[in-house]
């Protein structure tokens, strides 16, 4: 992560901007590295591909024919974007792992054409993300005012600022399968807790297919999903100054069929011995020995609604996309 000034506020009156990483995320990817680097089977958390290269990776991988992901979820707000903004009547948006906010204009859109749009709350681990969708957010939509939140969403949450009125949070991209099934619905109940009476959740799932279209997705031809897996080792190098040759390691996407989960690895091509100054830690990778840097889970109808419950939230809406391939779901916090 770049070094951020500790709380940092922007000064337009319709932007408000808190940095809530100060320090703290250098530990945490310190942690983790400590933590992840030092076990038999070595482990990331994906968070720490998002620098501002990372993000820009990110959204390149959105443009590709083999993402479909990005593609089916566009179509399904298109589709539904207006009938959503009916429903919910929000006058909010939080984004959970906002990006570039791309799709969520098509729910901008919509909220903004019903007249109930009045604030959207990104919340996302990459400063430059959060604040150049704050500027460019309220020209495109005037009278709009923007509460970004940079910060962890697994940290951070109790950041995010009290409701205006009805809202939805979005959580967009199939993020929520990057987490393993246990911390999944333990983030879920988080969610929840955001979570008024009058307040639905909405988020993008992607769905169980054949393994072949599935790899694709995480293997692009371009090599750009290649880049971004690799991009987490320039982020140590930087960050904790390691001395990772990123081109010693091979990128490698494969389909878990018994978890039902995608893996991104990163294979080590030679034997490789590193270190990370910054921790005074020696790490060593044996030739073809693997980092695990990403699972994506996938999901069935019957997966999501389960987690959904064990969260204490109960399906409103659920909305494939045309194809298929990945589905959204609107809901709400069950009735105790
Ligand atoms: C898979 S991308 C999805 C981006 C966008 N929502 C979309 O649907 O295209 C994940 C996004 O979540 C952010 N992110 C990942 N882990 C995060 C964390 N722990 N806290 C906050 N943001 C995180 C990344 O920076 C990135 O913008």
């Amino acid at each position: 992560m770049e070094p951020l000034a500790p709380r940092t506020r922007l000064a337009a009156a319709d932007i408000v901007i808190e940095s809530h990483l100060d320090g703290a995320e250098g530990r945490s990817l310190a942690e983790d590295v400590l933590d992840g680097l030092t076990r038999p089977f070595k482990e990331l958390p994906p968070k720490h591909f998002y620098d501002a290269r990372g993000a820009q990776l990110f959204d390149q991988i959105c443009e590709l024919p083999e993402y479909y992901p990005t593609r089916c979820e566009r179509a399904i707000l298109s589709e539904r974007a207006e009938e959503l903004a009916e429903l919910t009547g929000a006058v909010e948006l939080v984004e959970l792992g906002s990006g570039t906010a791309a799709k969520t204009r098509v729910l901008l859109d919509a909220l903004s054409a019903a007249g109930t749009l009045e604030r959207y709350v990104p919340v996302d681990v990459t400063e430059s993300m959060v604040r150049e969708c704050a500027e460019s957010l309220t020209s495109e939509y005037p009278g709009l005012r923007v509460h970004g939140v940079i910060g962890d969403f697994e940290r951070h949450l109790e950041h995010v600022p009290p409701a205006d009125g009805p809202r939805i949070v979005a959580f967009l991209g199939g993020t929520i399968g990057n987490f393993p099934p246990g911390s999944r619905r333990r983030f879920l109940r988080e969610i929840s807790r955001l979570l008024g009476p009058e307040d639905h959740l909405l988020m993008g799932t992607d769905l169980v297919k054949d393994p072949r279209v599935l790899e694709a997705a995480y293997d692009d031809s371009q090599g750009v999903t290649a880049e971004f897996n690799r991009n987490v080792l320039v982020v140590l190098n930087r960050e904790l100054q390691a001395d990772f040759d990123p081109e010693d390691f091979d990128h490698v996407a494969l389909f878990d069929t018994e978890h039902e989960w995608i893996e991104m690895r990163l294979r080590a091509r030679r034997e490789v011995s590193a270190v990370v100054r910054g921790l005074d830690l020696p790490v060593h990778f044996d030739e073809g020995e693997e980092l695990r840097t990403e699972i994506s889970a996938k999901f069935t109808p019957e997966r999501v609604e389960g987690d959904l419950a064990a969260a204490g939230l109960e399906l409103v809406d659920w909305l494939p996309d045309p194809e298929g391939l990945f589905a959204m779901t609107l809901s709400r916090r069950s009735p105790r």
